[in-house]
Order: structure tokens, then C-alpha cells, then sequence
């Protein structure tokens, strides 16, 4: 008998936000392709700083945008006949100075700069977004480092693993595990707080008691509030899982710390250490 098939594969693509890149990495003039849903995307910077989403294809003659077009003021060319097109799809011009053609209509895709990155609305259905990510002030904090992993696997797994406390101790041989506030969802916001000891990095004592909360919008955008009360850090840690074609997501981790004001918490012969360089060594070793 043939299996049924598995959610994943029902719905390999969920709707919502999903991070395509750092804000930081879309320059004005810049075009930056991505496979995204299983749909080819481009992302694109006006000279005048706007950060618009569109399809790759150009909607004349299939032209790819990423592969010779040009960012020219406001709008975008395409590589092949030159037509010009402006941040809501509208062509503006053609190469040849003709009449535009009413059905050259290049289609854009919702986007948000939020919290330094730069996110796309995905809907199975094309739907305009139904909610937002909301901002977070990241003043007071480090600039967030971020690594990218190219995975077989669907947002819902890298997702639900924040509320998987079964895999806390086996794992991540965390001890003590405890929910201080169960998880709650409110429309697409899931939110829980948890605590558990962990095993401290060289140098930072014995075992850390770390307290955790949980803030995930949707599948595609969360992050995590974590607080060490004894040594006086916090830190924020992101899971932005974007799907690429189905069976693959790449998963862009996140980290920042607020400036370590008091090291000798940590370690007494840390004092001595300038708060920079520990701030900096704790960002990297993922404290
Ligand atoms: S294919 Fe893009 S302008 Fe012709």
C-alpha cells in the first residue's frame, strides 16, 4: 500500500515571514538572487535605498535580472531589452523608447526590513500578509553574528525544536530543566520561558543557570531572550529557517550579547580583562 504522504511534503512551504539576508548585505545598486519557496527570487536596492522583492524572470522575454540586469535610480533593467521596471512591478520604460507594453507586469513580493534583516512574505495562496514581525530595539546590543547551514529539512523542524524539551537533557545535556511560563500561542506568536543548567565554557565557572524566552513568529522568524542572572549576561539567539525548494532550508543562526559590564562575576581574574575583548569572546563562544 503506497504511505501517505508526510506533512512536510504536503506543505513544504508554510505562510509567513522568512529572513532572505542580513539588511546590511543589499547595498544600493545591488541585486541579490535566491531561491526561496521554490520560487527564483530576486532582491534589489535602490540607488535611493528602497529594497524591493520581485520575481527573477522578467515578465518580456524570461530574462533572469541577476544575470546582466542593473539597478538604474529607482527601478531595476533587465539585462535583455533594457525595459525598466519600479519597485510595485510597473514598467517604466523599454529599451527602445516604445510605448511600454500594458501586459509587461513584473511580479513583486511583500517584503519588511525588520531588526536588520531583510524578510519575504510567502502565502501558498499569493495573499497579502495577514501580520508583521515586530521590531525590536537592538540598541544596547553587539551587531548580530550570523552563520548560514544548508539542511534537509522543513521551518517547522528547526521551529519546534525551541519547545522540545525532551531533547534538552539528552542532547544538549542541559539538567534541571524547568517551565517557568507554558507555551502560548497567540494567532502566528508563540511564546514560553524555560530555565535549566548547562555546562559552563572554560573559564566561566562551574555549571551556568541559564533562563530562556521563547518569542517565534510564525516558522520562519524566532529568537531567544537568554539570561544568566548569576554572571549578569544576556543574549539573544535567532533561528530564521528559510525553505528553498521543498526538501532543503538554509538556516541562518543568529547571535548578540549585550556588552559585558561586569566580568569579575564571572571570573575574579577576569576583571583585569577590558570588557571589549570579553563581550567579544563571549559573542563567539556562544555564551
Ligand atoms: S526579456 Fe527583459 S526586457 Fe526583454
Amino acid at each position: 500500500m503506497e504511505s501517505l504522504p508526510t506533512p512536510t511534503k504536503l506543505y513544504p512551504y508554510p505562510n509567513g515571514w522568512y529572513v532572505i539576508c542580513k539588511q546590511d548585505e543589499l547595498k544600493p545598486g545591488q541585486i541579490i538572487d535566491k531561491k526561496f519557496a521554490g520560487k527564483d527570487i530576486i532582491i534589489f536596492r535602490t540607488e535611493g535605498g528602497k529594497a524591493a522583492a520581485t520575481d527573477a524572470y522578467c515578465p518580456h522575454m524570461g530574462a533572469h535580472f541577476a544575470h546582466g540586469g542593473k539597478v538604474q535610480g529607482e527601478t531595476i533593467e533587465c539585462p535583455f531589452h533594457f525595459f525598466c521596471f519600479d519597485t510595485e512591478g510597473t514598467c517604466t520604460k523599454t529599451g527602445y523608447g516604445t510605448k511600454v507594453p500594458p501586459k509587461a507586469i513584473l511580479k513583486t513580493h511583500h517584503l519588511r526590513e525588520r531588526n536588520g534583516f531583510i524578510l519575504v512574505w510567502h502565502d501558498a495562496k499569493d495573499n497579502a500578509p495577514e501580520w508583521e514581525v515586530p521590531e525590536v530595539s537592538n540598541e544596547g546590543w553587539t551587531e548580530i553574528m550570523t552563520t548560514d547551514f544548508k539542511l534537509r529539512s522543513h521551518p517547522q523542524e528547526t521551529t519546534e525544536n525551541a519547545v522540545d524539551l525532551g531533547h534538552f537533557a539528552v542532547v544538549h545535556e542541559y539538567t534541571d530543566i524547568e517551565v517557568l511560563r507554558e507555551a502560548k500561542v497567540d494567532g502566528p506568536y508563540l511564546n514560553a520561558v524555560y530555565a535549566f543548567s548547562r555546562k559552563a565554557p572554560m573559564g566561566w565557572g562551574k555549571d551556568l543557570r541559564a533562563e530562556i524566552e521563547l518569542h517565534a513568529h510564525g516558522l520562519g522568524y524566532s529568537f531567544v531572550e537568554v539570561i544568566l542572572p548569576k554572571l549578569g549576561v544576556r543574549s539573544r539567539q535567532y533561528v530564521f529557517p528559510m525553505p528553498v525548494d521543498g526538501e532543503h532550508i538554509n538556516l541562518k543562526i543568529g547571535m548578540s550579547i549585550q556588552p559585558i559590564e561586569n566580568p569579575g562575576k564571572i571570573n575574579p581574574l577576569l576583571a583585569l580583562v577590558p570588557k571589549k575583548i570579553i563581550t567579544w569572546f563571549a559573542l563567539r563562544q556562544g555564551i
